[in-house]
């Protein structure tokens, strides 16, 4: 088979042709006959095909070809039904698959930009070729410029292939490298901080530590000497409580340490307090239980953190925009218009491991405050190595270096299209291949799983099946300076996008750690929730009941980032919320806030998602998030040891896509989703503020009525179609005018069903931060990563403090709810 696309033919086949084509293999005279009949009953009925008539016929082909009910006998070849689909599906991904391909993804430093993320686009283009049946390409073939013709074509003649094809895409992002970097502290005698990764005995890997220094993606360069603070998480409310105790960080450098937020805005709430740079360090304090005064031995004997361990991450002010920061709101083409960027920082910063920080933070003793005073959270397990942790200010001085090489730099996202027989609706998913060392878990165990779930696709493929809808797939670049990749196509294909995609399954670390989470846009929870809870694990209990195997972080834990990745510190939602607690009211799924490359599909183009994956736990080995020990031995040894969790991520994947891509009418669930607004709202009214909810509630209610509404149409229609096709031959256009009917207004229903998410969307978008639009969840302003729900309306109430502002909001999402009931109920 070959994909119909090479540089030298560019023009797609129609779908007239490749029905004729599929028919070939049934028997030419068979075919002829159908022909025949076709043309004869088509002139009989003096039948001219609208498009709307085609896309009926298109549903009606892909009804034919895969079964639905009982009925339909006739399409010769291959009738795949969608559970056998499954069944073939759900035998591909192996334990030894997915440790071969991870030792491949793994093998080598490739952060975005460098050569050997080159070189991973390249192998992901082959693999997928090779999985999918298709020509292996030379290594130049279908790489193209983003905005180049044959790029766009790629996706907006989309719906004109019959075949499978796999090409890159080439953005060109504002982002950086390291220089160097170096912090001095100016005590007596100086100590020069080592911001170097060890090499340790029994993990080679280790020795590739400087092939990607310590450093802050997006950081600035600069060189300050200054009195230095310590501010705890460095949250938005921890500089504004030590502001409030007096501490002036004007001119100051603030050292704060990991987890409770994003990095990015720990120095966006340090350089507004003042501080003319930062430190991040990593405390294992918030470790769990596999720590070293637990008697437990650094990594490679044990499971607890290697003292040299350093987190790289970008930071970038992520819940200002993500993406090219020069390019906010469109695609980084290579000819791109610049702007001067606004989502990274103004001082430098540099992330630091545990060991480097214990002279600094004992250089504070007796300066300041003792740092206890101020909340727990002040504390850290520094303490066992004799630190008590004040506030400061220092009497020493800290030097702080950071030199960073910022210019324009080519990224690239390998893509996949195979064409469904509804061609107008698609199914994308998308997982990022770009590390910040080798990243054995982040990506590439995520890498892995897609790769497994292409394998699947492959598989059936080979025996003839073709999705119902369509269905891309993605391996972004440069997630991890700040989700660029995805965020730089989906800007690039918005309006597509918008009139094409029904769902967005993302995919990032698939194994880090043994407690499977599932976040998700509401209406797609349950389906979530019930893969996960399908898909066995080898003890036989499913990989649902996985949610708590590594142990559950305390609920007053803030920095247990309960979320899983310790280090990626939390979802401070949990603080608050324990939403896989909340299983009586709602799904047991969180909602999205960003942090991953579903970010610009849901927030900005209201495009419904997923995320999943298995993560840390407290009774789990240390994860070195962002850290060269993110390595192939550490996954062998500690992380996934059979590779077991990265096939069963492919399987709760896979049904997932299988479900959204073949089902005749979509599986997205508005009545679930207007039971979690309820929640939403509660969680509003939970703050106590002087806003009147009432019509907001009335709202929601309506939307609930419209929908359980739209749910008795759908089974309405389903009953219909089985009676309607009972016993029928059925070859696309000769089932009837009351299938087509039936058809025609379950297409009806589909769009409603796939126009739903944008119902959130503002046009204006969230104030202060119009890049977002989507009203319904946003990573929270403060936090990043967690998400906010009805984040205008809540942080108009607890950050801006503006009631005034809140009612406002309140009947804005009231009118965008009470148009969605509406539209539903159409
Ligand atoms: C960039 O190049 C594309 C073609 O590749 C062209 O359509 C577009 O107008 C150019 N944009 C600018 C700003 O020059
Ligand atoms: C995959 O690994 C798990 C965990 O070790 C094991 O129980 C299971 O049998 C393995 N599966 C296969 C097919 O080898
Ligand atoms: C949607 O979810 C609700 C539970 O919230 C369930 O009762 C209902 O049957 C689901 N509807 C569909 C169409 O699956």
């Amino acid at each position: 088979m070959k994909g119909y696309y090479s540089d030298t033919e560019r023009d797609l086949p129609a779908p007239s042709d490749a029905r004729a084509r599929r028919r070939a293999p049934v028997g030419r005279r068979l075919a002829l006959l159908a022909g025949l009949g076709g043309a004869f009953y088509l002139a009989l009925a003096r039948v001219q095909l609208t498009p709307e008539d085609q896309r009926v016929q298109a549903y009606a082909d892909g009804v034919a070809a895969h079964g639905f009910g009982p009925a339909c006998k006739w399409r010769g070849g291959h009738r795949i039904p969608p559970h056998k689909a499954e069944k073939i599906y759900l035998n591909v991904p192996s334990n030894d698959s997915c440790a071969a391909t991870s030792a491949r993804y793994a093998a080598h430093a490739h952060p975005a930009g460098s050569g050997w993320d080159m070189v991973t686009a390249q192998t992901v283009k082959g693999d997928w070729e090779k999985a999918l049946g298709l020509k292996a390409s030379w290594y130049g073939e279908h790489v193209f410029d983003a905005g180049s013709a044959e790029s766009q074509a790629r996706v907006r003649d989309s719906h004109k292939a019959t075949e499978p094809y796999v090409w890159i895409d080439t953005y060109y992002p504002v982002m950086n490298t390291p220089v160097f970097a170096g912090v001095t502290l100016f005590s007596d005698p100086p100590v020069h901080a080592k911001l170097r990764e060890a090499r340790v005995e029994g993990d080679s890997a280790s020795e590739l530590a400087d092939e990607v220094r310590v450093f802050h993606g997006l950081s600035v360069s600069g060189d300050v000497t200054a009195q230095y603070i310590y501010a705890g998480y460095g949250r938005k409310d921890d500089f504004d409580l030590l502001q409030a105790k007096g501490l002036d960080f004007a001119g100051k450098i603030a050292v704060v340490k990991y987890g409770g937020n994003f990095r990015g805005l720990k120095v966006k709430a340090a350089q507004e307090a003042g501080a003319v740079g930062c430190i991040i360090f990593t405390d294992p304090g918030d470790d769990g239980e596999m720590t070293e005064w637990n008697g437990h031995k650094p990594y490679p004997e044990g499971p607890a953190r290697v003292p040299s361990s350093v987190q790289r991450g970008s930071v970038q002010f992520l819940s200002q925009y993500p993406g090219d920061p020069t390019t906010p709101g469109r695609p980084a083409y290579k000819n791109a218009t610049r702007d001067a960027g606004g989502n990274f920082p103004s001082i430098p910063s540099v992330p630091m491991s545990y060991e480097d920080v214990i002279p600094i933070l004992n250089a504070l003793k007796g300066r300041g405050m003792p740092a206890g005073d101020l909340g727990d959270a002040f504390n850290g397990g520094l303490t066992h190595w004799g630190v008590e942790y004040w506030t400061g200010p220092s009497d020493v001085q800290l030097r702080l270096v950071n030199e960073v090489n910022t210019r324009v730099m080519p990224v690239w996202n390998t893509m996949a299209f195979i064409p469904g027989h509804v061609t107008d609706e698609v199914v994308i998913m998308g997982n990022h291949r770009d590390a910040w060392v080798l990243g054995a878990a982040d990506p590439s165990s995520g890498t892995t799983s897609q790769h497994e779930l292409v394998r699947g696709l492959g598989a059936l493929r080979a025996r003839g099946w073709r999705p119902m809808r369509s269905i891309l797939l993605a391996s972004w670049d440069a997630e991890e300076y700040g989700l660029i990749g995805s965020t730089e196509w989906a800007e690039d294909f918005g309006d597509w996008l918008q009139a094409n995609a029904v769902a967005y399954l993302n995919l990032d670390s698939s194994a880090s750690g043994s407690n499977f989470r599932g976040a998700a846009s509401p209406s797609l929870a349950l389906l979530l929730r019930g893969a996960a809870e399908e898909v066995a694990r080898p003890d036989g209990r499913s990989v649902w009941a996985a949610r708590a195997d590594g142990g559950t972080w305390g609920p007053a834990s803030v920095h247990a980032d309960a979320d899983g990745d310790r280090a990626e510190g939390a979802d401070a939602d949990e603080e608050t919320v324990d939403w896989t607690k909340n299983e009586g009211k709602g799904s047991g799924i969180r909602p999205l806030g960003s942090g991953s490359d579903y970010t610009a599909f849901l927030q900005r183009y209201g495009v419904a998602a997923t995320d999943m994956s298995f993560k840390g736990g407290p009774a789990d080995a240390v994860y070195h998030y962002h850290s060269v020990y993110d390595s192939p031995a550490w996954m062998r040894r500690f992380g996934d040891r059979a590779y077991a969790r990265h096939a069963e991520s492919a399987r709760v994947l896979g049904l997932v896509l299988l479900r959204l891509a073949d089902a005749l009418i979509l599986p997205l669930n508005t009545t679930q989703y207007a039971r979690d607004l309820v929640y939403y709202a509660e969680r509003v009214d939970a703050l106590g503020a002087d806003v009147d909810l009432r019509p907001l509630g009335e709202a929601i209610a309506r939307l609930r009525a419209a929908s359980e509404g739209l749910d008795r149409e759908r089974g309405e229609l389903e009953r219909r179609l089985r009676r309607a096709m009972r016993g029928r031959w059925c070859w696309g256009w000769g089932c009837g005018r009351e299938v087509r009917k039936i058809l025609a207004a379950i297409r009806r229903v589909n769009r409603k069903l796939r126009d739903f998410e944008k119902g959130f969307l503002a046009p204006e978008g969230i104030r202060g931060r119009e890049w977002y639009r989507h009203k319904g969840t946003a990573p929270g302003k403060w936090l990043g990563y967690g998400a906010t729900t009805f984040p205008a309306l809540t942080e108009a109430i607890t950050i801006e403090k503006d009631l005034e502002r809140a009612r406002e909001e309140a009947a804005a999402l009231t009118a965008l709810i009470s148009a969605m009931a509406m539209r539903l109920a159409m």
